[in-house]
């Protein structure tokens, strides 16, 4: 589907991969409409970008709210494009120092917001784009956000890992069950980017060490780079069901 005029809807699209996906998506010619938390830049984004750019804020897993944006931003104009990028993970070990079992809280939080949030956006935009006259092809595009810990979780990702598997495991079975709307949904595993997310969590020497291990190129992903792979897989009318990752080649250690 070509990208110019069309209205894509960018959850977590106030920050890091989602913050570049808008950028690229609106240079590109896109009407753009952030999904984010009310307490996020997305105000900003707006008004840094003028016009064809909206910020609704919401939290992306609560059913009412995203309901209710997605009937906002279908009515603005129709939508014919979702990138899924809001998502976090939360560090948890099974175990504590003292060999107590972990809290069941840290575990659902995290598969809430990144399997729950992903399923309840991945509906509603549906029911919209189903509603749409084909263009190129296609009714609509789905793209969603796992990692490469869907495949290779380290110590501590437990919650993380399992979440982000998650969205590899419905990527196939949406585009299955979207296919008769003319809806294609495809996945994008992302490496090791520089975003908020990843600079604001470990210490710089970490974050320069797991840069330098990954074989080429030994640097961290632009945030540009996940975008670039976003509006390609919106363009690309063959591409449909499938994961992708975006590495550098980097397979994840243990810790
Ligand atoms: N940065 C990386 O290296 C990397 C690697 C693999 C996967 N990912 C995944 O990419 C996605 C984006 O990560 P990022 O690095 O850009 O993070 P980020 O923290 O820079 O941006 C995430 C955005 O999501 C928003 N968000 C969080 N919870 C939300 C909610 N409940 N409702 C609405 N918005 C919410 C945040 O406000 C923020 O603007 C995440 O799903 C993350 O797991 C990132």
């Amino acid at each position: 589907m070509r990208i110019a005029n069309i209205h894509v809807v960018v959850t977590g699209g106030a920050s890091g991969l989602g913050l570049a996906t808008v950028e690229r998506l609106h240079r590109s010619g896109a009407t753009v409409t952030i999904f984010d938390l009310p307490g996020s830049a997305g105000a900003e984004v707006v008004e840094r970008l003028g016009e064809r750019v909206r910020f609704a804020a919401v939290d992306i897993t609560d059913e009412q709210q995203v309901a209710t944006a997605f009937e906002d931003a279908a009515a603005a104009s129709p939508l014919r494009g979702l990138v899924h990028c809001a998502g976090r993970g939360k560090p948890m070990r099974i175990l504590d120092r003292d060999g107590n079992a972990a809290a069941m809280g840290d575990f659902a939080g995290v598969v809430e917001l990144n399997v729950m949030g992903t399923f309840n956006v991945l509906r509603f935009a549906a029911q919209h784009m189903a509603k749409n006259e084909p263009l190129d092809g296609d009714r609509g595009v789905v793209v969603l956000t796992a990692s490469v810990a869907a495949y290779e979780g380290q110590i501590g990702q437990i919650n993380y890992a399992a979440s982000k598997a998650a969205i590899v495991g419905m990527t196939l079975p949406a585009a299955r069950d979207l296919a008769k709307v003319g809806i294609r949904v495809c996945t994008i595993a992302p490496g090791t980017f520089a975003t908020p997310l990843l600079l604001n969590a470990g210490r710089p020497d970490i974050v320069d060490a797991l840069a330098a291990s990954i074989p080429h190129p030994s640097r961290l992903g632009d945030p540009d780079e996940f975008a670039s792979l976003a509006e390609h897989i919106i363009s690309n009318g063959m591409l449909n069901g499938e994961t992708i990752r975006i590495d550098g080649a980097i397979r994840m250690a243990p810790r």
